[in-house]
């Protein structure tokens, strides 16, 4: 049976759901039909955007019939690209507490080792939600959830992600209190934030945005250059429990929430 086109606001999307009952209410919607692009992406093919290109392309078949960009498919219908076959992947959330020296691309033209391949071992391709510098430890979500993964890197979804940085020198209250309000970068002011000493040259810094090196930013623009850096945070998931290097899945309960706040 070929899919029929829906267009987006008659596609049946269950109501956001708080509480007890929204882990089913997800669980529901993974089943449910996605859009051809979404189903791309999950089967590790390209971002959406990829996908939408290689769809006018005509590249895609959806039981036997050119898809659309408004096609949408269920899980008993047969996607192929150039005539292959593609199956959905189950959805997979690693977290890496990140070891220094390592990438968060794909490849190093310096041939250092990337984050992806410390978690080949799980069982799909993974790619980092953001990046973090090679120097930067830490918290690290690894996903082939594109749709999650897209929203968690939109500042509009405001993430909110803690550092703590070992600095030259101590800073002051004054200083800690213009990282609050927020400092000009020569990419604009950053937003509010929050600041506390926890060490005379230790300091956590909590932000929404994730601009390139903005935590070594903010903190030279107050006079502190940044000697490491560790995240110590990203949105609820903390690396307790891992060493250097290691991961581990998230829990369905963490999955969840993740999904609740800022999935759709
Ligand atoms: N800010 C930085 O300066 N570096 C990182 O890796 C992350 C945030």
């Amino acid at each position: 049976m070929p899919v029929e086109a829906q267009p987006e606001n008659q596609c049946r999307t269950p109501v956001r759901v708080k509480g007890p009952l929204a882990s089913r209410v997800e669980r529901r919607r993974d089943n449910s039909r996605v859009r051809l692009n979404a189903y791309l992406a999950r089967a590790g093919v390209a971002s959406r955007r990829k996908a939408d290109e290689l769809i006018k392309a005509g590249r895609v078949t959806v039981n036997g019939q050119p898809g659309e960009l408004n096609t949408f498919v269920a899980k008993r219908d047969r996607v192929e690209l150039d005539g292959r076959p593609l199956e959905r992947q189950a959805l997979a959330y690693v977290l890496l507490n990140k070891p220094a020296g390592t990438v968060t691309t794909a490849r190093d033209p310096q041939g250092r080792p990337t984050v992806v391949e410390l978690v080949a071992q799980h069982r799909t391709r993974l790619v980092p939600v953001g990046r973090l510098d090679a120097d930067t430890t830490g918290a690290l979500l690894l996903t082939n959830d594109g749709e999650l993964a897209h929203r968690l890197a939109h500042p509009r979804y405001e993430v909110e992600k803690v550092y703590e940085a070992e600095v030259e020198g101590e800073p002051s209250d004054d200083a800690l209190a213009q990282l609050e309000r927020g400092v000009e970068l020569d990419d604009g002011p950053t937003a509010p934030a929050r600041a506390r000493r926890l060490a005379p040259n230790k300091v956590e810094l909590a932000i929404h945005e994730g601009r390139k090196h903005q935590v070594k930013r903010m903190l030279a623009a107050v006079g502190h250059r940044v000697h490491t850096l560790n995240r110590s945070r990203y949105a609820d998931l903390t690396v307790e429990g891992l060493g250097p290097g290691e991961s581990r899945e998230l829990t369905g309960a963490e999955v969840d929430r993740l999904r609740s706040l800022y999935g759709e």
